[in-house]
């Protein structure tokens, strides 16, 4: 965190430098669900009833910083912070934030103001970044559909703040954007953020926000239910990066809204990986065309938020337990252009299917920083750093795209700059092979030593005479990184 000499000598709480969205392109983020994440208490044993709050706070979270920290993370995106409906509804409490009935004062369960901002300190003290989840499509109301108690939402407390109650075809873009989300027992009254008012109120409200807590990230939520126009104003009122949920599989989207919204989740490739990965019998036709349809359609592929779990999709171990799969999905979207997102529960292989299932409590993993997947992220993160790095000082851009340099059906290799990955869906029983990747493909000079930071024990292998290389393609994800780039790394030892 640099500090201005204008905000030292005014001493002001918020002294955060914006994170640009390039810098935010280098960072790595680690998703949390504040309820779920860390408690007060410490303890590795209360259970958890998945529908109802179970007591995970910010100095919980600020307590176990280390155990995000050490999986290399350099960024926290918290759950939705403000005021929340009170009690319980046919689906639960609102312990994960995204039923707000009152956008000026913060859900007490995660903690008091100065618990926040204690928490922004501690995360800038570590050189790491606060990202907070934000809604402005919708409030939250316990009960039916357009039976709602207007006076109980703050600050838009009558029924002229919303669009009137319809329920959702989301196959016709007007609906999205105009019928409410939620249903007949939790609704979500859908704000009309076209209205001037209310984008100056969301205006004035993130600004002060992004200032009394110093916020370095947004994670946008419902962004496709809000019309494109009202985000360049809202972003530039925040004056931070964002990342929104487009919640569509379809790459032709997003070309378009990327116009509007530079950081997006990569729902596309989301998709791509989960189908490619849990299932051996899938060809890598899909992801490797997928991936260059992306490219084909979104003018920057490296600003998206590149993920296979979240709060809301069934964990990819929910689909198939194979350890080497969840390896190979976790590899490869480490190792994607993007911001790479990791699921608190990931690293310690949680397997919690649909919704509410897949939000289970960490602590009773006991935070264990020995588990195969934690110490997998861990490398992981070291090598992305290093290949980060390393583009800065050559200044090249382009060529630190990921593009596939090999593939058939059960492998891909993907180059960025100086590293590849070769993943596989062969599946812990799969019978590894090998195969030959092109000296033109490989960017490898004659006989240049390649170490096997992942899958190899740090073995150095060396490419022939024309750079070609042979590479064993077993179950389990390969990382291959230039030995002479490798120096300074922490990586295999260098
Ligand atoms: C990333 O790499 C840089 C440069 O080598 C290093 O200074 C920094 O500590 C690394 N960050 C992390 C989180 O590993
Ligand atoms: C890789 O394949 C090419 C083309 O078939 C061949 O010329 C080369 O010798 C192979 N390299 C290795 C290391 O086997």
């Amino acid at each position: 965190m640099k500090l201005s000499p204008t905000s030292l000598l005014l001493g002001a709480a918020s002294v955060t430098q914006a994170l640009s969205g390039a810098e935010w392109q280098k960072q790595s983020i680690y998703q949390i669900l504040t309820d779920r994440f860390a408690r007060t208490d410490g303890s590795t044993t209360e259970q958890c009833t998945i529908t109802s709050y179970c007591g995970g706070t910010y100095k919980g979270l600020i307590n176990h910083l280390d155990y995000i920290q050490g999986m290399g993370f350099t960024a926290v995106w918290i759950s939705p912070i403000v005021k929340n409906l009170e009690g319980e509804t046919p689906h639960g409490t609102a312990y994960h934030g995204y039923w707000a009935q009152d956008i000026y004062s913060l859900n007490e369960n995660f903690g008091t103001e100065q618990d926040l901002i204690d928490l922004s300190a501690a995360l800038h003290a570590r050189g790491m970044y606060l990202m907070v989840d934000v809604v402005t499509n919708h409030m939250g109301y316990n009960g039916c559909g357009d039976c709602v108690d207007y006076s109980l939402l703050k600050p838009f407390d009558n029924s002229g703040y919303y669009h009137p109650f319809c329920e959702i075809n989301y196959d016709d873009d007007n609906s999205v954007r105009t019928c409410w989300e939620g249903d007949n027992q939790v609704s979500l009254p859908d704000l009309k953020t076209e209205d001037s008012g209310i984008r100056d109120t969301f205006s004035d409200w993130i600004k002060d926000l992004v200032a009394k807590y110093s916020i370095d990230g947004m994670r946008i939520d419902s962004v496709k239910h809000v019309e494109k126009d009202f985000w360049p104003g809202f972003l530039e009122a925040a004056g931070i990066y964002g990342i929104g949920e487009v919640f569509d599989g379809n790459p032709a989207i997003y070309g378009d809204w990327q116009k509007y919204m530079q950081g997006l989740m990569n729902y596309p490739l989301f998709y791509w990986v989960q189908q490619t990965f849990s299932n051996p019998s899938a060809t890598m036709d899909n992801l490797v065309n997928g991936i260059n349809t992306m490219k084909g359609q979104v003018a920057d592929t490296t600003a998206l938020g590149v993920f296979i779990e979240n709060h809301d999709q069934a964990r990819f171990p929910s689909l198939t337990s194979d350890m080497s799969l969840a390896k190979n999905a976790i590899a490869f979207t480490l190792l994607s252009d993007g911001i790479p997102i990791l699921y608190q529960g990931q690293e310690q292989h949680y397997s919690g299917g649909e919704t509410p299932n897949q939000r289970e409590a960490l602590w009773t993993s006991g935070y264990n920083t020995q588990s195969e997947l934690y110490q997998l992220v861990a490398t992981l993160n070291q090598v992305r750093n290093h290949t980060l790095a390393a583009r800065n000082a050559e200044s090249g851009y382009v060529k630190y795209q990921a593009w596939s340099v090999y593939s058939d059906s059960h492998s891909i290799a993907m180059r960025k700059g100086n590293v590849i990955g070769v993943f596989s869906n062969l599946g812990s029983g799969g019978s590894g092979y090998q195969i030959n990747i092109s000296g033109g493909n490989s960017g490898y000079a004659g006989g240049e030593q390649v170490v096997q930071v992942l899958g190899g024990d740090c073995n150095v292998i060396t490419a022939d005479g024309a750079g070609a290389l042979n590479v064993d393609v077993g179950p389990d994800p390969v990382v291959l990184y230039k030995a002479s780039a490798l120096e300074g790394s922490g990586l295999c030892g260098r």
